[in-house]
């Protein structure tokens, strides 16, 4: 019954969606997956940080409430006059500033240090934070559009604080584009988690008799996301230290809450009320962007997506892999007669485009997330299944196209994925990138030739040898990599940079293909390369955003019928789709190359 109600649902959500999105949409396909799934697609995982509504294990500080104030923060000092500011990412140039000292600016920053790259901005992994910190402590799913640009250094100060006067509040809340019943309402949706430090205000709450651990008195009695924020201050019972302190200088949630005689407190005290008006007021509060700034459509829930589509060598074979991700209910099993197969056509040769056979494969493995993955997912009531495909192809036929058949085997009838189309296209087999040959190592600077622009760079880096391959035929006149990390620890600068590569015959041709490599040296969490090579008739090819962790072991794995359902990927090829264990365990692998990294500096 659940079961084709469910299918009935995604059907639906299918609908809505297929005249907007087609596959691929990198910018989108990467913002879904950091909002949906929580991670990179590496597999680490920034919401499991956050979810579920965790408090920081060395001072139990709310990290959901830290998450919020950051994105209140570096959206604060917009002015909507000249549209300069805004949810641009230049807060983490502005924490050794009195208006954003504390340790949950830290901690924030380095919890999102790994997370942007070239389609995820530094200020689009703040809003994702903000909405993950809402939603796993039990309030409103904020709508997501992407897009942000993110700042390259400090911009004005401007961040309220308790001591100023109400006027002061207000002219600065005017200047963000806020009225005063406006104010009130966000500083209510902001101040219902999380809580005033001993470490940062003293004077408002003494320090316990360990002055470095800070005691914390909470805005309300709940740490959840909830309106008791409000029905507190309105009956009186409220401790908030912003309300209740007796040095009235620094009551400023008092002035706030009470600037209109209480008339937005009390519109905004019922759940449902304080609820709404936040969902509102907050996804206003993470679209405030400088001008010029174009936000995406809102990012919503793809129910069949395909992801991680790879055309490379594996120990000498020509795979190709694609994941395809459905939607499952939440609390329900996966129906274990389902059936999904990927088919495809040749690219080259008498099966041309499918005039001959079509082809088809069954999935290597088969992997349920854990529905924990992201707390917005998780809250709209869904989690994912993965179907991952390793199929070993003919170089010579290669692939054109590809598309999906799911079959509930419920005497229905298969369901056919085609991208809202014709299929999903494999744009180019000209050229490749192969991370089963590429390398990376741990080396000292002086060893090093400096390329790119930016500082430089001091101590142990990481160089990258990247292999790509290039199939005979196109006779490149250039065969380059544009190589971009913008996930830096403090962000002093992007590594943003073009390499040439070089034909290299220790690597011996096979399969109709050469193999060409370069060398590039970063300090960053996350480099990403564009792969091109310019044909001799000058025709540009592109493998465009390719990530470099896992490089070296990237087995290949036969396709066999086996399901592992509800295990880990036997791959580490499949990696992406562990669980959020090894996911924590690769942010924490990050930190710790980061940290070595800083030590070393
Ligand atoms: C006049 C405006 C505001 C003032 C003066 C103000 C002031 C403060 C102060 C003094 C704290 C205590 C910080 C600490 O001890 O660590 C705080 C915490 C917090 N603020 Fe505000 N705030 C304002 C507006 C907002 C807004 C609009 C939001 C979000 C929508 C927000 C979100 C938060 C959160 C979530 C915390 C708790 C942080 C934590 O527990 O780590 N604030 N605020
Ligand atoms: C955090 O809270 C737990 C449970 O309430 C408590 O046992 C622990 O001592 C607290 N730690 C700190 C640093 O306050
Ligand atoms: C009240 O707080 C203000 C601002 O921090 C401070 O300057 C003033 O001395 C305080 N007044 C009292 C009586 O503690
Ligand atoms: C607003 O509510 C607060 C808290 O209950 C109360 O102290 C204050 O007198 C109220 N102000 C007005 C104008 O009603
Ligand atoms: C290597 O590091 C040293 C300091 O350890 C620095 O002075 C030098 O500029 C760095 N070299 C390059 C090529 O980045
Ligand atoms: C990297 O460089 C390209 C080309 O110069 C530029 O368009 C892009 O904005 C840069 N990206 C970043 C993050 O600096
Ligand atoms: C060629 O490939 C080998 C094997 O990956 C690598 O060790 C070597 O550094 C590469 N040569 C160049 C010039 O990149
Ligand atoms: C795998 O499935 C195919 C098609 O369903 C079947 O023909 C084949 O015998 C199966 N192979 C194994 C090893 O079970």
């Amino acid at each position: 019954m659940l079961h084709s109600h469910f299918i009935l649902l995604l059907g639906l959500a299918a609908a809505c969606l297929a005249d907007d999105y087609r596959w691929p949409s990198p910018r989108y396909d990467h913002l879904e997956a950091l909002l949906y799934e929580g991670r990179r697609s590496d597999g680490s995982s920034l919401s499991s940080i956050v979810h579920p509504c965790r408090p920081r294990p060395d001072t139990n500080a709310s990290i959901a409430a830290e998450w919020l104030r950051f994105a209140f923060h570096d959206m604060s000092t917009h002015d909507v006059t000249d549209g300069s500011g805004g949810l641009d990412g230049s807060i983490v140039y502005e924490l050794s500033r009195e208006e954003n000292f504390g340790a949950g600016f830290t901690s924030t920053l380095s919890d999102f240090e790994v997370y942007p790259n070239k389609y995820v901005s530094r200020a689009d992994v703040i809003a994702i934070g903000a909405i993950f910190g809402v939603s796993t402590c039990g309030g409103p799913i904020i709508p997501f559009r992407g897009g942000r640009v993110d700042a390259w250094k400090a911009g004005p100060s401007g961040v309220p604080e308790p001591q100023q006067d109400l006027q002061t509040h207000k002219d600065m809340f005017t200047r963000q584009g806020f009225t005063t019943s406006e104010m009130i309402q966000l500083v209510a949706c902001g101040h219902t988690m999380g809580g005033v430090r001993s470490t940062f205000f003293p004077a408002l709450v003494p320090p316990g008799p360990d002055p470095l651990t800070p005691k914390i008195v909470n805005f309300d009695t709940t740490t959840e996301f909830d309106n008791v924020v409000v029905t507190q201050y309105l009956d009186g019972t409220t401790q908030n230290p912003l309300v209740v302190d007796s040095n009235k200088t620094m009551v400023s949630d008092l002035r706030i809450f009470s600037a209109d005689s209480n008339d937005t407190m009390r519109s905004m005290s019922s759940a449902e009320s304080f609820t709404s008006t936040c969902q509102n007021m907050l996804e206003r509060m993470i679209n405030v962007v400088p001008h010029g700034v174009v936000l995406t459509n809102e990012i919503t829930l793809l129910p069949a997506k395909v992801h991680d589509v790879q055309l490379t060598f594996e120990r000498e074979k020509f795979v190709f892999k694609a994941a395809f991700r459905l939607l499952q209910a939440l609390n329900t099993p996966v129906n274990k007669q389902r059936t999904v197969k990927i088919l495809w056509c040749d690219r080259h040769g008498n099966n041309k485009d499918c005039k001959g056979n079509t082809r088809t494969s069954m999935p290597a493995s088969t992997f349920e997330e854990d529905p924990n993955l992201s707390p917005v997912t998780q809250s709209q009531g869904y989690s994912f299944i993965n179907y991952n495909f390793v199929i070993p192809v003919d170089a010579s036929a290669s692939i054109s196209k590809f598309w999906f058949e799911v079959d509930e085997n419920d005497g229905k009838g298969a369901t056919s994925y085609k991208n809202s189309g014709d299929g999903y296209f494999v744009e180019q087999d000209q050229i490749l990138f192969v991370p089963t040959l590429s390398r990376t190592a741990l080396v000292h600077n002086s060893t090093l030739e400096r390329r790119g622009g930016g500082s430089p760079i001091t101590g142990l880096v990481k160089q990258y040898t990247l292999v790509a391959a290039v199939r005979d035929g196109s006779n490149p006149s250039r065969v380059y990599m544009d190589v971009l990390d913008v996930a830096i620890s403090g962000f002093p600068f992007p590594l943003n940079t073009t390499i040439d590569l070089q034909l290299n015959t220790s690597l011996t041709p096979t399969q109709g293909y050469s193999f060409y490599s370069g060398i590039i040296a970063d300090t960053g969490f996350q480099l990403t390369v564009d792969i091109h090579n310019i044909a001799e008739d000058g025709t540009k090819y592109t493998e465009d955003f390719k990530q470099t962790t896992d490089l070296d072991n990237t087995p290949y794995v036969a396709p066999t019928n086996v399901t592992n359902t509800g295990k880990s990927p036997a791959s580490s090829a499949w990696r992406l789709m562990d669980d959020l264990h090894i996911a924590r365990l690769t942010v924490g692998t990050a930190l710790i190359v980061g940290a070595m990294l800083g030590t070393l500096l």
